[in-house]
């Protein structure tokens, strides 16, 4: 049975669709990442799975348990669901411990099993040492600590997470995303998790769902994502694609005035379409070809960047004394996808 099933949801606000007949089953247990760029639907999903906004059409389930479908509206009180925003959302009245104890209250737990469960929750995001500090005394990191482990402390059925680390900087991010990936793999709690971010998405994620305009362009497997996109939208998104419009005749594509070869073995289709090729898998070497606009060091590589018309080319390769700003290269494709027009 799935944790969370969405069938056919749709969304409108006024005039505008936000959410386009949207399906989507999450398994028990499953860690799905709702990945897209900013507007596409994300939260507004997340939101009617966590009963803040009413679907104009479609059904939700959580367990089994229809909560949404047309006349039911359950509310989010009923669905027994932890969440966790980007904005910390933490009492600043309250210490740590009576942040994380409040849901437990208001379900009306007695005293012994509340104070038993927030130990444990606290134990979970390691803040046991810190539970009679007030939040104003607290780190970002920490903040969404007490944040989660008021989220879980209730045993929810699922975790719902909207864009949780983007307020933290690089470093705390890094490390708190190492622990919800801990959390999960002790706690084993279904968990939906939105962000914009790809490598969140990817690291994290069971599976990630690619969100563009309230649609899903594909629900896959980090590594299926990433290794074979089903649109020039995921390829762009997920893996930093060029995407470029062009004729290919089998071995080298013209976009332009440009062409681009293929190195053996790669062929692609004949005809007109979009050739999707990520800038790791283009070889740069100086030849009669485009000439080189930008060249950024990268520590492990250098970026360099083309302009073939219209269109920008973004490549990653070992850095080379020879190409030069302005002075003109040979760019060849070692790796592509092609999707015909
Ligand atoms: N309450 C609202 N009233 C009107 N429009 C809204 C409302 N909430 C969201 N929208 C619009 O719906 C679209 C989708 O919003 P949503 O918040 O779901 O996007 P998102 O994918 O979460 O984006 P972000 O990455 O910026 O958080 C946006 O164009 C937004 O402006
Ligand atoms: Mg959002």
């Amino acid at each position: 049975m799935a944790a969370v099933e969405l069938t056919s949801l749709r969304k409108s606000y006024g005039t505008t669709p936000v959410v386009k007949d949207l399906s989507l089953s999450i398994g028990s247990g499953e860690m799905v990442a709702l990945l897209g760029p900013s507007g596409c639907g994300k939260t507004t999903t997340l939101r009617m799975i966590a009963g803040l906004e009413v679907p104009d059409a479609g059904k939700i389930s959580i367990d089994g348990r229809e909560v949404d479908a047309p006349g039911l509206h359950l509310p989010p009180e009923a669905r027994r669901l932890g969440m966790v925003f980007q904005s910390y959302a933490v009492w600043p009245h309250r210490t740590v411990a009576e942040n994380v104890e409040y849901p437990l209250r208001l379900k009306g737990l007695g005293r012994a099993e509340r104070e038993a469960k927030v130990k444990q929750a606290l134990g979970w995001v390691r803040l046991e040492a810190l539970a009679g500090r007030r939040p104003d005394a607290l780190s970002g990191g920490q903040l969404q600590r007490v944040a989660l482990a008021r989220a879980l402390v209730g045993d929810p059925r699922v975790l719902l997470l909207d864009e949780p680390l983007s307020n933290l900087d690089v470093q705390l991010r890094e490390e708190l995303r190492a622990e919800i990936a801990s959390l999960r793999s002790r706690l084993g709690t279904t968990m939906v998790y939105v962000t914009h971010d790809q490598a969140e998405a990817l690291g994290l994620a069971d599976r990630v769902a690619v969100m563009n305009k309230g649609v899903l362009e594909q629900v896959a497997a980090p590594q299926v994502l990433y290794g074979e996109p089903a649109t020039a939208f995921v390829a762009r998104f997920v893996g930093g694609a060029n995407v470029l419009e062009g004729v290919s005749d089998g071995t080298s594509v013209r976009i332009g005035a440009t062409v681009l070869t293929c190195e053996a073995p790669l062929t692609l289709p004949t005809g007109r379409g979009q050739l999707v090729v990520r800038p790791e898998d283009l070889s740069v070497t100086p030849g009669d070809g485009p000439l080189l606009t930008a060249r950024l060091f990268l520590g492990g590589a250098t970026e360099y960047h083309f302009n073939l018309g219209e269109h920008a080319l973004k490549a990653l390769a070992p850095a080379s004394a020879e190409l030069q700003m302005g002075s003109p290269a040979r760019v060849t494709l070692r790796r592509a996808r092609w999707f015909p027009l």
